[in-house]
């Protein structure tokens, strides 16, 4: 049977589509500039909301934070998530604490409360959805998460500002200072914390995996799977440079690793 409409490909919507993907940068320093006007920050904001949720629960409040003051309690408490983080972490790549933050136009906190996993799918018996449910409700609801998020970061791109997500919001002692200093309940949990800034300058391409070792046709391709040494090998000497260094700076550091112990400062590419 013919299709009831004409099927067109829009290459050029996808193009600019993944222009604006390809953009997206996670920048950690911003230029102080212009303040935002409300009406493009509450746009950004409306990127998460259209957002896909499981059982379309949208289980999100997006604070947007852009009074001046409050950008800075909320900076502060982030450089506290840092400082608290660099000490009890295992060697977590740090740029420098967070001090940057102070520099958003704006930051977009999302709230999230985790009592609308229970929309999604609930076993009839105890045991069966302890075994088969009920993790995957808490998945799906991070998952939905990640999605409004990253919707907003990339709505902030495409209006020429730059952002960063930081996830520091959900450790419970950040999360306590962040409702008490913005109002929200115990119920909800800032998962992501969003500053937006201007851009100093067009931030660096990151390192991705190669697309042939990413996509696998119709079934896994084995070798390309990553294995558990790939894992080692990444926290052991990778990640440092992942994270924060564009694609070729990461290169030439691979070259020169340290050895272990040797300490091997972590810049920003985006500076
Ligand atoms: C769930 C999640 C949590 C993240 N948490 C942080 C964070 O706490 N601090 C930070 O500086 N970057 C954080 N990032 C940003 C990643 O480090 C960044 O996306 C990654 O290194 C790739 O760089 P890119 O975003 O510039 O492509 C997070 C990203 C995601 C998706």
């Amino acid at each position: 049977m013919r299709p009831k409409t004409k099927q067109k490909l829009n290459a050029k919507k996808l193009a600019q589509l993944l222009e604006v993907i390809r953009d997206r940068r996670s920048v950690r320093s911003f230029d102080p500039g212009d303040r935002v006007p409300r009406e493009t920050l509450e746009q950004i904001a409306d990127a998460g909301r259209w957002a896909p949720s499981g059982a379309n629960s949208q289980p999100w409040e997006i604070c947007i934070i852009e009074d001046p003051e409050r950008v800075r309690e909320v900076a502060s408490v982030m450089a506290s998530q840092a400082d608290r983080l660099n000490e009890h972490c295992k060697g977590f790549p740090h740029v420098h604490k967070k001090h940057w933050v102070h520099d958003s136009v704006a930051i977009l906190a999302v709230f999230v409360d985790p009592r609308w996993a229970d929309t999604y799918p609930v076993a009839l018996e105890d045991d069966l959805d302890r075994i088969e449910y009920m993790e995957n409700r808490s998945n799906i609801l991070l998952v939905s998460v990640g999605a409004a998020i990253q919707n907003l970061q990339l709505a902030t791109t495409a209006v020429g500002l730059t952002s960063a997500w930081l996830s520091g919001g959900g450790e419970p002692q950040t999360a306590l200072a962040l409702q008490k200093l913005l109002g929200f309940p115990s119920s909800h949990t800032p998962y992501g914390i969003v500053p937006i800034g201007w851009p100093r300058r067009k931030a660096e391409s990151r390192w991705r995996r190669p697309i042939d070792e990413v996509v696998h046709w119709n079934e896994a391709v084995e070798a390309n799977l990553r294995t558990q040494e790939d894992i080692d090998h990444y926290l052991a000497k990778e990640r440092r440079h992942s994270i924060y260094k564009d694609a070729e700076a990461r290169e030439l550091h691979l070259e020169r690793l340290p050895n272990d112990g040797e300490i091997d400062l972590v810049d920003d590419g985006n500076h």
